[in-house]
């Protein structure tokens, strides 16, 4: 089971201060079970666990993936941005063996991901790729109409066209969507699509338990039954209106006094390379929910030890701004021990007999003891290792834990308006039929 532990920031909050945070937190979490703050519209999240454990969800995704792999689809392209990728990106990056691409395949098709990005470069190298390959695509994107997956999409689409006809196309693409809205609906209804709807009252950011990300995994092969049933077992602890056992509280009550006290930045770490777009998924779940109104912690993340060797510096002796939380790995999945060298040219036998993991471990604990004389407070978040359960865990904790925190800071956790200032600047430079005037006066400007 998933543990908080908050003891790294003794030295910099005294009882009383917590113990405040925590009713605030409590007050906050109030607002959110009883679903009367703002957003309200946007929490079937808080319940996908149990309810998509036992809808035929999962076994709706196990469906596509036996017909792909009766086929004998090697490669799926899986088409989103923001919440409509990085869930699924994170975990399965974290289940992936780390050399799974050099080593070959495992029996489940390679998933890639496109649509995150507008570059030239990257379609051309996917392009490439795909040429290689048995080919289909999942495209996801809940409003449909997405600038970034659109554009990736119409491509691929095509491809696969040319490639294998449109019959066999259409029996190659899932889509992922609104149950009513928006283009990519109305174009999957047309070529006749499998769709998967992602419901109206769940945004991106917290859509991976929905088939946004659930579909991804499954494809890649892991199982989503235990990614559900661990978010589920989170979903139970985290409904507890509880200050000393419910983590979500604990978690958004800590951070909140340390950001009301000068802490303005949180740096979430991992000493597990696999975890790294754990670091991305959560940047964005808490940058988007909480950076509005002029407030909101920044939310950061670093892999160590190898940032250590870069961010290091700064962490240890930058400007004290910067708190930290650390999702530890209990066990790692394999072992390997350093053997004794009868001539010790390395000096390195006071390691001889210990495991790999060991020195990570030690390293952990002497980065985070630095790290508290170096007047960064410490959170830890830690899992027992890495596999589905526990991935589940920490998805849904975060994100109750974010619903908890941001209606603390007293802003809307569920909305993102300011992405919408970039995109308008994008379509007025592209000639977006509409805006025509405001393409003028930004080319003025450059
Ligand atoms: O959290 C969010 O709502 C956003 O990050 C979206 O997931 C992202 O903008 C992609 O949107 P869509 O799924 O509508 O293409």
């Amino acid at each position: 089971m998933l543990k908080i532990n908050l003891g790294g920031c003794n030295s910099f909050v005294n009882d009383a201060e917590y113990k405040a945070y925590l009713d605030k937190a409590l007050a906050a979490f109030d607002v959110l079970e009883s679903e009367t703050g703002a957003g309200n519209d946007f929490l079937g999240w808080k319940k996908l666990p149990s309810t998509n454990l036992s809808n035929g969800l999962i076994e709706e995704c196990e469906a596509v993936r036996d017909s792909w792999k009766a086929k004998n689809v090697d490669l799926v392209v899986t088409i989103g941005i923001g919440g409509s990728y990085l869930g699924a990106k994170c975990a399965i990056e974290a289940l992936s063996h780390s050399f799974a691409k050099e080593l070959g395949s495992k029996g489940a098709p390679e998933i890639v991901f496109a649509g995150h990005n507008l570059s030239e470069d990257y379609i051309c190298e996917l392009m490439d790729l795909i040429e290689t390959r048995n080919v289909a695509c999942v495209v996801i994107s809940k409003s449909g109409t997405t600038t970034e997956p659109a554009v990736a999409f119409r491509i691929v689409k095509q491809y696969l066209e040319n490639k294998y006809g449109k019959a066999e196309a259409a029996e190659r693409i899932v889509a992922v969507t609104d149950a009513a809205r928006g283009a990519l609906k109305s174009l999957s209804t047309q070529e006749g699509y499998k769709t998967f709807v992602i419901e109206d009252n769940v945004g991106g950011r917290f859509s991976v338990l929905t088939p946004v990300g659930l579909v991804p995994i499954c494809l890649a092969g892991y199982d989503i039954r235990a990614l559900l049933e661990g978010a589920q077992s989170m979903e139970e602890l985290c409904a507890k209106r509880c200050t000393e056992c419910n983590p979500a509280i604990q978690y958004a009550a800590m951070r909140n006094l340390l950001y009301d006290g000068g802490k303005k930045t949180e740096i979430l770490v991992s000493f597990a390379p696999k975890l790294q777009y754990l670091g991305e998924w959560w940047k964005q779940l808490y940058g988007e929910s909480e950076g509005k109104d002029g407030k909101g912690i920044f939310p950061a993340s670093v892999n160590f030890t190898t940032d250590l060797h870069s961010m290091g510096q700064w962490i240890q002796e930058g400007e004290r701004t910067i708190m930290e939380t650390t999702v530890t790995v209990e066990n790692a999945s394999r072992n390997m021990i350093i053997e004794a060298d009868a001539q010790n040219l390395d000096g390195l036998n006071f390691l001889a007999g210990q495991h790999v993991e060991h020195c990570n471990k030690m390293a952990e604990l002497g980065t985070r003891l630095a790290h508290i004389d170096g007047g960064v407070p410490q959170l830890n978040v830690t899992i027992e290792k890495i596999n589905e359960y526990n991935l589940g865990e920490i998805f849904y904790f975060f994100e109750k834990a974010c619903g908890v925190s941001a209606y603390m800071l007293g802003v809307n956790p569920f909305n993102q308006p300011g992405v919408e200032a970039y995109k308008k600047n994008m379509f007025a430079l592209l000639n977006k039929p509409g805006y025509e005037d405001k393409g003028a006066a930004l080319r003025a400007r450059l």
